[in-house]
């Protein structure tokens, strides 16, 4: 269950001044969690950073790159008192809106295999296996393969 909000939720750029917050939200949800560098980097590179705001709380938060005709969403959180509500979901078609409006023809994301959840979602939103990369996350005593899936636009 997440809290009823007054205001409702806008997806809006990530800024700098953000991520202190950002990073909270990152800590809490991942076992290995990206650096504040990582996420300034991405800003400074001008990758489509986006923070999902409600009441001046960041719930959620997201990170896509757009070369070519691809997109690809790099990281994606809501925070942990607020999943399950359907902000998830939004962040991701919002990013699908934005790579359709980039002319982008797929956009690809990575899963951990253990991560059931956030495949069910992706799935449900019409994405689909297209392969594995073996070891490709850190884990708890060893490596975990990505599934790499693909959303045709
Ligand atoms: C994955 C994530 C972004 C989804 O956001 P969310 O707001 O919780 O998802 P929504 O409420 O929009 O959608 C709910 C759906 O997500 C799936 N789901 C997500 N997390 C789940 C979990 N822990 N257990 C079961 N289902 C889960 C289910 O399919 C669920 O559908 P249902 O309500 O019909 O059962 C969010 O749970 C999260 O940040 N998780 C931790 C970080 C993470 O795994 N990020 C993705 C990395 S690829």
């Amino acid at each position: 269950m997440s809290a009823q909000f007054k205001e409702v939720p806008e997806i809006r750029q990530m800024r700098v001044t953000d991520i202190d917050r950002v990073i909270i939200i990152e800590q809490e949800v991942f076992l290995f969690p990206w650096t504040w560098g990582n996420f300034r980097d991405s800003i400074n590179s001008g990758y489509h950073c986006y923070v999902f705001e409600v009441e001046g709380n960041i719930i959620g938060y997201g990170v896509m790159t757009i070369y070519a005709d691809e997109a690809h969403i790099l990281t994606l959180s809501i925070a942990a008192g607020f999943q399950g509500a359907g902000w998830g979901e939004k962040l991701i078609q919002y990013f699908i809106s934005l790579a359709k409006e980039h002319h982008s023809l797929s956009v690809f994301l990575e899963v951990r295999e253990s991560n059931f959840g956030a495949a069910r979602l992706y799935e449900r939103i019409g994405f689909k296996p297209i392969g594995t990369r073996t070891g490709y996350y850190p884990a708890m005593g060893g490596r975990e393969d990505a599934i790499v899936m693909e959303l045709k636009l």
